[in-house]
């Protein structure tokens, strides 16, 4: 598994005002929907392109679409959908999936509510958006999912994670796939309640209310 953390000076400031507890709910979604294609730009570094022989007014050139079958953008529910149009913003011919997991805040345990993926994901680029990854038990099952269904490339795109998550994920997938993760920060711990220390609180809470 790969981990990436985006080191730029917008992305900072973004997460610092995304932190900051006085910060409200409109200026939060659009705070992420912001930090997500900034991340975006870096999680996409790597998806397949084909070369294409185009003409310009002046010349014939040869140039790069993106590959087929198209990419699949997969955000975890409910906090993930507030991550969704940052990123079809920068792929728009993207084909998105929706998985609905919660966590018991008892026993940490990701409870699946809802799941919508197309049947086959083999070759295809998969995208899973969620803002946090604490203990990685939400993370882990929606590989999981589609693991099942064939996919072998997948992004995980978060805003912040802990290090005890990053564990997590790597324990359950091994090598046997490409799991890169693209964050905008790895935080200090988790506290008794598996929240991230310092995070930014409940994401889904300060999105939707
Ligand atoms: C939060 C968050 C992740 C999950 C992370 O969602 O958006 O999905 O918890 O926790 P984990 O790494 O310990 O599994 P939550 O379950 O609160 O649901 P919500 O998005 O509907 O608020």
């Amino acid at each position: 598994m790969r981990v990436h953390v985006a080191n730029h000076p917008l992305v900072a400031h973004k997460l610092t005002v995304l932190r900051e507890t006085g910060t409200p709910s409109p200026t939060f979604r659009q705070l992420t929907e912001e930090l997500v294609t900034l991340l975006a730009y870096e999680a996409t570094r790597e998806i397949a392109v084909e070369e294409v022989e185009i003409t310009t007014p002046v010349a014939t050139a040869v140039g790069t679409h993106l590959a087929s079958p198209n990419a699949i953008v997969v955000p975890i529910l409910r906090a993930g959908l507030g991550m969704l149009e940052g990123m079809t913003r920068l792929l728009p011919t993207a084909e998105v999936g929706f998985l609905g997991l919660q966590r018991n805040e008892e026993t940490f345990e990701a409870v699946t509510y809802a799941n919508r993926l197309p049947d086959d994901l083999a070759g295809r680029q998969c995208y899973v958006l969620d803002p946090m990854l604490a203990t990685g038990g939400t993370l882990v099952a929606a590989i999981e999912y589609l693991f099942e269904r064939g996919a072998r490339h997948v992004t995980c795109i978060t805003l912040l994670c802990a290090p005890e998550g990053l564990k997590a994920v790597e324990d359950a997938i091994g090598d046997r796939a490409d799991v890169t993760i693209v964050t905008a920060s790895i935080d200090e711990k988790l506290n008794e309640k598996g929240y991230i220390v310092p995070g930014l609180g409940d994401a889904g809470d300060r999105l939707y209310g």
